[in-house]
């Protein structure tokens, strides 16, 4: 049976400290990539680069952002994990969390670059952007309550 007493961030409230800035320092640097691409999408002039040109130069980044805020993620979810998995915006969170990754490695990156209609790129710009605000207000949300 798993005591969460015994956990490592537990034990260590310095683990548990650092533990959480990097679990927030990985999913900026993500979600920055991410929306450097967006912004371009959107029309927006950024380091006089194609969104192409763009998404090829985060790829690696964003990827291990996105691993390193994940890992962080469920490391803290383990310290206290019935209190996190009854949390109803946990369960939103990790929900959007799997919507977003699914659109951020089929349409997104296709049509980042891709030869594509102004309006379909903002479209997928705005979608983008809703979802990874979403999680990051979620997990905000349930910091605090
Ligand atoms: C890229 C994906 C993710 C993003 C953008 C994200 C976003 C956030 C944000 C903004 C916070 C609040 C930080 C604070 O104000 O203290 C947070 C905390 C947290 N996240 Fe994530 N998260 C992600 C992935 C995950 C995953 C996969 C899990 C695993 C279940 C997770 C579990 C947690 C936990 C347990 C906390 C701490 C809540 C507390 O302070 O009690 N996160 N996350």
């Amino acid at each position: 049976m798993y005591d969460a007493s015994n956990n490592f961030l537990n034990v260590h409230e310095w683990a548990y400290g650092a533990t959480e800035v990097v679990h927030i320092l990985s999913l900026a640097v993500a979600i920055g990539f991410i929306t450097l691409i967006d912004l371009r999408l959107l029309g927006f002039d950024v380091a006089d680069a194609s969104s192409a040109r763009l998404q090829r130069a985060t790829a690696v980044g964003s990827l291990i952002g996105l691993v390193v805020a994940i890992t962080t993620g469920f490391m803290v979810f383990a310290t206290d994990p019935v209190r996190y998995f009854n949390h109803p915006t946990m369960r939103f969170k990790l929900a959007t969390l799997l919507v977003a990754i699914i659109f951020n490695y089929s349409i997104h990156v296709r049509v980042a670059r891709g030869d594509f209609p102004l309006a379909i790129r903002r479209v997928v710009a705005s979608v983008s952007l809703l979802l990874w605000l979403t999680i990051v207000f979620s997990g905000i949300f349930y910091s605090f309550t």
